[in-house]
């Protein structure tokens, strides 16, 4: 579904992604993890058209993106939802959600997708003339992902999900991504919580800085030994 091969991204002199190849085939979670400044998300803003590869080709469906802008790359169905969530604190969780919506054209559809949105988050359901500065950050990462299923993705693409919240909110929007794929949403995870990523990825691909070091199937990335030492005998319990 995306093929990315020997990508590159450079902010001036910083060479942030340095030739990087990976695939997601449809109906797959893939994890991309790394620590921080490895280069995860200048590799998700490359995909997603908000920052130009200095090289590297990158394809969806079959066809070359990698020189459309933003809001054509979302409309062939690549939606990101950023890290830090990025939700309107003054605006209620209905008008937030309603804004995810801007590439699908008609109201009326947009409603019809609150609804068949709203059946994975029932939490929101009942507070949608709520302010979104109410919500907790684990309701705060919900509505968001929420916000990123109204733009109805065929390649979510979902930046640190569960950064800076508690253990229990962070396990409850694992188990929601990994239903989002049960249902035929394609996934790509960067994640720095890597024992959690990898527990409901199929594959995934360990970035340091700006390449790819490892790749592989989740369970045995899991048990790949510099992986355990690198970061997961870091999260023992995490
Ligand atoms: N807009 C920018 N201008 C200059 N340098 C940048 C910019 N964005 C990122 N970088 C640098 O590029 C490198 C990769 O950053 P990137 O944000 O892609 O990493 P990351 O893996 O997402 O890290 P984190 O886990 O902290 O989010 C880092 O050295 C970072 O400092
Ligand atoms: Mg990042």
């Amino acid at each position: 579904m995306l093929e990315v091969s020997d990508l590159r991204v450079s902010y001036g002199k910083v060479r942030a992604v340095q030739g990087v190849s990976l695939e997601v085939e449809e109906g797959e979670i893939v994890a991309l993890i790394g620590a921080n400044g490895a280069g995860k998300s200048s590799t998700m803003h490359a995909v997603c058209g908000i920052e130009r590869p200095a090289a590297g080709e990158i394809r969806f469906l079959g066809q070359h993106i990698a020189r459309l802008p933003p809001h054509r790359i979302m409309r062939r169905g690549i939606v990101q939802v950023p890290e830090g969530r990025l939700i309107f604190g003054g605006l209620t969780i209905a008008q937030n959600l309603r804004l995810g919506a801007y590439n699908v054209p008609g109201r009326a559809r947009a409603e019809a997708d609150i609804d068949r949105v709203l059946e994975f988050f029932p939490m929101l359901r009942d507070r949608l003339d709520e302010r979104g500065s109410a919500l907790s950050g684990g309701q705060a990462q919900m509505l968001a992902l929420a916000r990123g299923l109204m733009a109805r993705p065929k390649l979510l693409m979902l930046d640190e999900p569960s950064l800076g919240l508690a253990p229990i909110a962070a396990q409850e929007v694992f188990a929601l991504i990994a239903r989002l794929r049960d249902t035929g949403v394609t996934i790509l995870l960067v994640e720095q919580n890597v024992r959690q990523a990898l527990a409901i990825a199929d594959r995934g691909y360990v970035l340091e800085s700006g390449r790819i070091i490892l790749d592989g199937e989740a369970a045995a990335l899991a048990e790949h030994e510099l992986l355990v030492s690198a970061y997961l005998g870091l999260q023992r319990g995490g």
